[in-house]
């Protein structure tokens, strides 16, 4: 008996599907208010590893489910992520000048357009889980959904990960607190991605669902352990994005407050747990578990 192929194998034709289904949600170019409409494409359309879709396809093959039936939900948590990205390189935020090897959307364009094009993604996130219709969902389960990924990117999440981040520039956080900021800031959308996902099962496995929130919890940390880590280790080239900015800006980061070796031992415990918190699946797990050990070992 030949083994089912790996999830890699289904990496790239997944990223082509968002792409498509990104595409056929943000406004038109031509669509007025034009230079608006340039800057959401821009800063959503063409670049990114896309994790957090493919996270989305990945519980979904876990849990039997169509990826047709995920396309809005990976839209949906794609556009939040765009969003964060644009306002987290404002100048009054992180000022960064490259993104996914690109100009930042507030250099591209200008500080009120990115505002603006972050403000216009968020909302039509939560327009697309109101009214996807391939998603086939009752409204309750819509509902769900909609309060799902409106905590994960408010000031209970992202959000407030991104306030408790710009407070704690150039001071020393205890290893709970940095544990803290980054479970909001990045952990919390990356745990929604899979929460959504498990939301579209019907009816829910209350177990399942269990299994894969732990899993989540932790590779949602590990990914900002990881993504400190290259910030220190890796160069611009390879980032799409300045190397060294958390070092020049002062920020607490796991490399500078736990040092270089244990930041990656903790990334890879946090992996094997999430791994671990899989078992209930068996062999079914392979998506997610490829996921979890490619988020440590990613370049980029
Ligand atoms: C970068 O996220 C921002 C963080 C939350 C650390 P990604 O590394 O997923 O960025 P893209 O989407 O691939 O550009
Ligand atoms: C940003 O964290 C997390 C977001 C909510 C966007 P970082 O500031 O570390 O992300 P990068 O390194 O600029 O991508
Ligand atoms: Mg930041
Ligand atoms: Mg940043
Ligand atoms: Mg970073």
């Amino acid at each position: 008996m030949t083994a089912a192929p790996s999830f890699s194998q289904r990496v790239a034709s997944y990223q082509q599907r968002i792409e498509t289904a990104l595409n056929d949600w943000l406004p038109a170019e031509d669509i007025v208010p034009a230079r608006l409409h340039s800057a959401m494409r821009y800063a959503t359309l063409d670049g990114g590893k896309r994790l957090r879709p493919l996270l989305i396809y990945a519980t979904g093959e876990v849990l039997g489910l169509e990826p047709a039936k995920l396309d809005g939900c990976a839209v949906t948590v794609e556009l939040i992520h765009a969003y964060s990205l644009i306002h987290d390189d404002l100048p009054a935020m992180d000022n960064d000048d490259l993104r996914r090897g690109k100009p930042t959307c507030h250099r591209a364009f200008d500080d009120a357009t990115a505002i603006l094009a972050g403000d216009a993604l968020q909302t039509l996130a939560f327009q697309v889980l109101a009214e996807d219709s391939t998603m086939q969902l009752e409204a309750a389960a819509r509902l769900q959904m909609i309060s799902c990924l409106a905590k994960a990117s408010g000031s209970a999440g992202m959000a407030g990960g991104q306030a408790i981040d710009l407070d704690s520039v150039g001071q020393t956080l205890g290893l709970v607190e940095l544990e803290n900021m980054h479970i909001y800031k990045t952990g919390a959308l990356i745990r929604a991605s899979v929460m959504l996902a498990s939301l579209s099962q019907n009816p829910q496995d209350q177990a399942q669902r269990e299994a894969l929130d732990s899993y989540a919890k932790r590779i949602g940390l590990a990914f900002q352990i990881h993504d400190d880590i290259l910030d220190e280790i890796s160069d611009t080239t390879v980032l799409g994005k300045q190397a060294g900015a958390d070092r020049a800006l002062n920020k607490p980061t796991y490399p500078s407050i736990l040092g270089m070796t244990e930041s990656k031992q903790r990334a890879q415990e946090l992996t094997q747990s999430a791994i671990d918190a899989l078992d209930i699946f068996g062999a079914a797990a392979e998506p997610l578990i490829w996921l979890a050990r490619h988020i440590t070992q990613r370049k980029a």
